[in-house]
């Protein structure tokens, strides 16, 4: 088992792209926390995979960083090390720009941006402080290289992502931290609502105009957490069947 012995935290990992990479993660050997605010689902997780005190819940809102800086500690208490964290947990809301209060604005940079910096801050200096090599991951997104109508906040909040993923890696692979990122296409989870029609026509973008399963991210972040992928750092990967081409 590849990845024996190494405890990664998952954000966001209840659901969509975080829940199928912390079942990946987990079939490679790696201890796992499925930390998310939505707890019942993350329990449900837990008891679905069934690898009991390796894959275990921990509830967190991650736009807190009092909250983050917990689970980190928690996290090298319970595994005795950290390997990495996958900073997944992500909301959209959409509003056009000019009905964009101050709150809607700071709820998604608080979730999607301020919460990747907690979690690189407190478990890169937590990993350096146990001496532990690895891997960060952050997703961002296809709008975090171009912009879409309703999106200012969301724009903004992923194009930090992408920036923030290369400062990271400048200031630690001399620790041996690599970081990375993924920005995804248009992917069949939760977070793209209900409307088939609204789906249908977001799947005509993609190259194969079909949505990209929750899978075919988390098989890409898999591999960065590995050491198959040692040369990558700094860079975000697209997964967005040629979107962005
Ligand atoms: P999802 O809605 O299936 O999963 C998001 C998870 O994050 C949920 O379990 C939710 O409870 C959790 N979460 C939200 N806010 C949180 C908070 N403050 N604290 C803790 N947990 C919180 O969505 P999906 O699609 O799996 O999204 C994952 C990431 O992928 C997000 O960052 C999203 O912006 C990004 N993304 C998604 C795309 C898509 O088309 N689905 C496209 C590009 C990026």
């Amino acid at each position: 088992m590849e990845m024996e012995g190494q405890a990664i935290i998952v954000t966001g990992g209840a659901s969509g792209i975080g829940k199928e990479t912390v079942k990946q993660l987990a079939a490679k050997g790696a201890s796992v926390v499925i930390a998310d605010f939505n707890s019942e689902a993350a329990e449900s997780l837990v008891a679905e995979i069934g690898l009991v005190d390796k894959v275990v819940s921990y509830k967190v809102d991650v736009s807190k960083a009092e909250e983050v800086e917990a689970m980190v500690h928690w996290t090298a208490e319970k595994f005795n090390t950290i390997n990495g964290i996958f900073n997944n947990a992500g909301i959209g809301l959409v509003k056009p720009l000019l009905e964009l209060d101050p709150a809607s604005y700071h709820k998604v940079i608080d979730v999607d941006q301020h919460s990747v910096y907690y979690g690189i801050y407190y478990t890169a200096k937590k990993m350096v402080e146990l001496g532990v090599q690895g891997t960060i991951v952050n997703t961002a997104s296809i709008y975090g290289s171009i912009a879409a109508l309703g999106s200012f906040n969301y724009n903004a909040a992923k194009a930090a992502v992408v920036m923030m993923t290369k400062s990271a890696a400048l200031e630690l692979s001399d620790y041996g931290i690599r970081s990375v990122g993924v920005a995804p296409g248009f992917i069949d989870t939760p977070i793209l609502g209900d409307s088939d029609e609204a789906k249908e026509q977001l799947a005509q973008l993609h190259m194969r105009q079909q949505l990209i399963k929750p899978e075919q991210v988390a098989n890409v972040v898999t591999f960065l957490f590995t050491d198959a992928a040692n040369a990558v750092n700094g860079q975000t990967i697209p997964v967005d069947d040629g979107f962005l081409s």
